[in-house]
């Protein structure tokens, strides 16, 4: 892995997009003030409102004000970085706009530097993605076709494809432009700070590893909930659906990290290769079992949302119970609940340890309330607890639940990086390690196509807003 970064040239297609506004114009702010910009860089935004650079960079600083207001706009840093923007208007599906783009580019380091580092970030709904990397090709600014000095990546959003025929067709036809380890598969998850740390909390202690099985791990409880509704993003939603919005991506990579075999390293290829070996271990819903292991729900008020169907059926809530069969986890349940306008925000995994083998301390039905658990809140907190069974104090030996408790905001100072701070650095410096590879794709929306699949037509359960969802009896 390269850290040393070399000048280069982001290309933002949707630059328009919320997500750009949102969330990816402070991070690459973020990255210039921490110095952790090349000392030659260019943002090239890519959209189809024809805004010229002054418009686009007064969007910018507009966006940056209105969405990251601990940022200081007065710096120095920032004019910089705002100088660095420039614009490029284009319809992605006509080929005009990348020849203009492609002119963009040279005009910034001249023309003998046509092979200048090219990193393209995609914040463009799914169906243009095979476009773009088509008209990029024609362009020539594919990957693969690169004859000169310089690298090129491209980044894509999720969700990539909307099931797995159209992520193997996605794969192949970016495969075609762009080797492997020049794609870069984002899921923002993985950039979290306490979801990064699940590897580090499990094969940096020895005293969890050797208990970390379904020898002596009863469940595991995965809860993405958010006390928000679609948002604007109805057309979106239509759709994706929370299975494709949350499910195959989100979902799938936390349980992976919790379910991971140790890598025999930390290089991006060992670590996914065991990740893939757990989307390739989950076992596939048929028909029967999915009246059983899932429960799919709509909130109350869904089909009145803006571009949204009056009679939808797109699902807003999942509730999931996995099973994993490989040798470490046969026939423990990994039960998974994400949803829209739910009781509150909360994203966690709780690790619930199995009884001892006797309960000398209250009716074997009480274990369920001390069972020891390791319950790793990822957001609003971020914080590891740890529940066990103490003495309650008084004349009797019973046992009250306890928890020890590690909150990473109390006990390291540092201010953190942002999701898409830390992978676009990651990105720019080559670390594909928290990037999703091809056949992770692949295998996660198989999983995912067998719930789609295997489904009645029924339409999801409905709950009320603000509630934990419909009953779902796990
Ligand atoms: C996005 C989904 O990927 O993640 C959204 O499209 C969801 O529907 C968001 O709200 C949640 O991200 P975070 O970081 O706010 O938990």
């Amino acid at each position: 892995m390269d850290r040393e970064l070399s000048n280069f040239t982001l290309v933002l297609f949707g630059a328009n997009s919320d997500l750009a506004l949102r969330k990816l114009f402070p991070s690459i702010y973020e990255l210039a003030r921490w110095g952790q910009m090349p000392e030659k860089y260019r943002i090239i935004g890519v959209g189809r409102s024809d805004t010229g650079h002054e418009g686009f960079r007064r969007l910018v600083r507009d966006a940056i004000v209105a969405h990251a207001p601990h940022i200081d706009t007065s710096s120095g840093y920032f004019s910089d970085f705002i100088r660095n923007l420039f614009y490029v208007e284009a319809d992605l599906t006509a080929s005009g706009g990348y020849h203009r783009l492609r002119e963009e580019i040279q005009t910034g380091y001249g023309r003998e530097e046509t092979c200048s580092n090219l990193l393209f970030y995609l914040s463009t709904p799914p169906s243009l993605a095979p476009v773009i990397v088509r008209h990029l090709e024609e362009a020539g600014l594919g990957g693969k076709s690169l004859s000169c000095k310089g690298w090129r990546k491209i980044i894509f959003e999720k969700p990539y494809g909307k099931d797995l025929q159209s992520a193997r067709e996605l794969n192949e036809t970016v495969g075609s432009v762009f080797n492997e380890e020049q794609i870069y598969r984002i899921d923002h998850y993985l950039g979290k700070e306490p979801v990064q740390n699940i590897m580090v909390f499990r094969f940096s202690n020895g005293m969890f590893e050797p208990l970390w099985n379904r020898h002596y791990i009863d469940n595991v409880r995965i809860t993405i909930a958010e006390d928000f509704g679609i948002r604007d993003r109805g057309a979106f939603y239509e759709e994706a659906g929370l299975l494709r919005d949350i499910i195959q991506n989100h979902g799938l990579q936390l349980l992976a990290s919790v379910a991971m075999e140790p890598p025999v390293d930390l290089g991006a290829d060992a670590v996914r290769d065991e990740k893939e070996k757990v989307f390739r271990s989950l076992r596939h819903f048929t028909p029967a079992s999915v009246r059983e292991h899932v429960v799919l729900g709509q909130y109350e008020g869904y089909r009145q949302e803006n571009n949204v169907a009056p009679d939808s059926t797109v699902e807003t809530f999942a509730a999931i119970r996995f099973f994993i069969d490989n040798w470490r986890w046969k026939g423990v349940p990994f039960y998974m609940k994400a949803g829209k306008n739910l009781a509150a925000s909360l994203t966690e995994i709780v690790i619930t340890f199995s009884c001892p083998p006797q309960n000398f301390f209250g009716p074997p039905e009480s274990c369920s309330y001390t069972a020891n658990q390791i319950i790793i809140q990822i957001q609003p907190e971020q914080t590891i607890a740890i529940r066990f069974g103490t003495k309650r104090p008084g004349e009797a030996l019973v046992t009250d639940p306890v928890f020890m408790k590690f909150d990473y905001r109390a006990s390291f100072e540092e201010e953190g990086m942002t999701p898409y701070h830390r992978l676009l650095l990651d990105a720019m410096a080559g670390d594909q390690v928290h990037f999703i590879r091809q056949d992770a794709v692949e295998s996660s929306w198989a999983v995912i196509d067998s719930i789609r699949s295997s489904m009645p037509e029924s339409i999801p359960l409905p709950y009320a807003v603000h509630s934990w969802g419909p009953e779902t009896g796990f």
